[in-house]
Formats: C-alpha cells, structure tokens, sequence
C-alpha cells in the first residue's frame, strides 16, 4: 500500500504576518511543483488571511494548529470549523501535545475535535505521544494505544479515510532529540495495530503517520526512509524558508 506522504509545517505561536509573507515569498517558488508529497502550513489563526490567500493556486495546504468543536458559541478565544473553512482552510492539528500538556486538552476532547472536523470535511492531524517518564518506565505502547483509542471513539471506518495521525514523542519536541528511526518506526507500527484493531486493516494500511519531534534537514530523509513513516511534522526547523524548503526535498 503507497501512502502519499504528507510534510507539514507546525508554526506553534510565531510569526507576524510580514514574517509570514516573506516566508512564502521565498518558500513557494522553492517547492513549485514539488508533487511527491503533500505540503501542509499550520500557522497561528491571525496569520490564516495571510497565507491561504498567498498559497491560492499552489502545492501548498493551509490550516489551524487547533480548533473548537462547537459549531459557534461563546468560547473566548477559540476558532471554529466554519470560520476555518470560511478563510479557505482546509487542515487541522488537533491534540497537539502542547494542547494536552498546557491547554488540559483530554483524549474526550481531542474525540469531539476529530468528530466536528470529519463531520465539516477539515483533514484531521491527530497527534499522539509519550512524555518521557512514559517511555522510560516502559508505557510507550500503552500511552500510544490509549490516546488513539480514546482519539477514535465513536468513529467508524467509513469516515475514518481523511484521517492522519502524528506521532510525536513529547521528549524530542524542540529538545534538538529525536528518535531514532528504529524507535519511530516502532511506535508507528503500534499506532497502526491500534488502528487496525479499531477500523480494520484497510483503513490501518492507507492511514498516514507522520513522525514529529526536532525534524531537520539533515535527519529528515533517515526519518523518510522507514516504511512506516508518512510524513512529517515540523516545528523549529519550518520557520525558514529554505530551511522547510529542504524537508520538503529530502
Ligand atoms: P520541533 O520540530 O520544534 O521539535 O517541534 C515538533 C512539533 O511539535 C511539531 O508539531
């Protein structure tokens, strides 16, 4: 099963939209036909009437690090589906592990979040992952199982096809650690037994997995080259241009 890989850009809380456009002038003409893989751009809801409008027309998607579940409603400082969709969206992260560990964002609700973006036709990017107490007392598997169970609830494999899931051990986000591919590829290959479990193994075998944590330029094809890794999801090293420019072409 060949599964289109899907390199993606987590901006977190930076950027300005001055940035943002001179990141785009340099970035696009960089990855202009670059049809391989799938390029995604998640930058700060201020930022969205920036960068959908300059992306218009090219390889490049665009969506939220984070969305309500709510249709609308009094929610302070929350963004809705529609709202996404209304700028031209079509992504979303959703439970993100910064959301889990600052934001008390729950596995109940990383469930409503998949629910309402699969139900407005937004491409999901579930994240999971470890914190290193985890890892070391040797719940990895289990912490894995457990969020994506708790993330799938209530979803059937006959809406579970726009799904993508991140795999993105809390140790190796902005820390310069990552895991090795072989750790990588491990956990990738419990995340898909827990979805096969769950949905089935057609759905298992065509579900992307991107791997998170200090993706760079000069690990990223290492990273590429384990068959269960679809992708990638970056913080640090996508906010220069050239420097995502040469994920994007490893
Ligand atoms: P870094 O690439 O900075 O480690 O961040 C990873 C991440 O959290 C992407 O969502």
């Amino acid at each position: 099963m060949s599964r289109k890989a899907l390199i993606a850009a987590n901006w977190k809380m930076y950027k300005t939209p001055a940035e943002a456009q001179a990141f785009l002038d340099a970035f696009l003409p960089l990855v202009a036909g670059n049809s391989r893989d799938e390029i995604a751009l998640f930058p700060s809801p201020v930022l969205l009437a920036t960068v959908i409008p300059a992306c218009k027309g090219s390889n490049v998607a665009v969506g939220c690090q984070n969305i309500h579940f709510a249709e609308e409603g009094a929610y302070t400082g929350e963004t809705s589906i529609a709202q996404l969709k209304a700028v031209g969206g079509t992504h979303t992260l959703i439970g993100h592990s910064e959301r889990r560990q600052y934001f008390a964002e729950t596995d109940e609700i990383v469930n409503k979040k998949l629910h309402a973006a699969l139900k407005a036709g937004i491409v999901p990017v579930v994240c999971v992952g470890e914190v290193l107490a985890e890892r070391e007392a040797g719940k990895t598997a289990e912490v894995l199982k457990t969020q994506v169970a708790g993330a799938f609830a209530g979803v059937s494999a006959e809406i579970a096809a726009p799904i993508v899931l991140a795999y993105e051990p809390v140790w190796a986000i902005g820390t310069g650690k990552t895991a090795t591919p072989e750790m990588a590829d491990e956990a990738h290959k419990t995340i898909r037994a827990e979805v096969a479990r769950l949905l089935g193994d057609g759905i298992a075998a065509s579900m992307r997995i991107l791997y998170g944590g200090s993706v760079k330029p000069d690990n990223v094809s290492s990273l590429m080259a384990q068959p269960e890794i679809d992708g990638a999801l970056v913080g640090g090293a996508s906010l220069k241009a050239d420097s995502f420019a040469a994920i994007v072409k490893y």
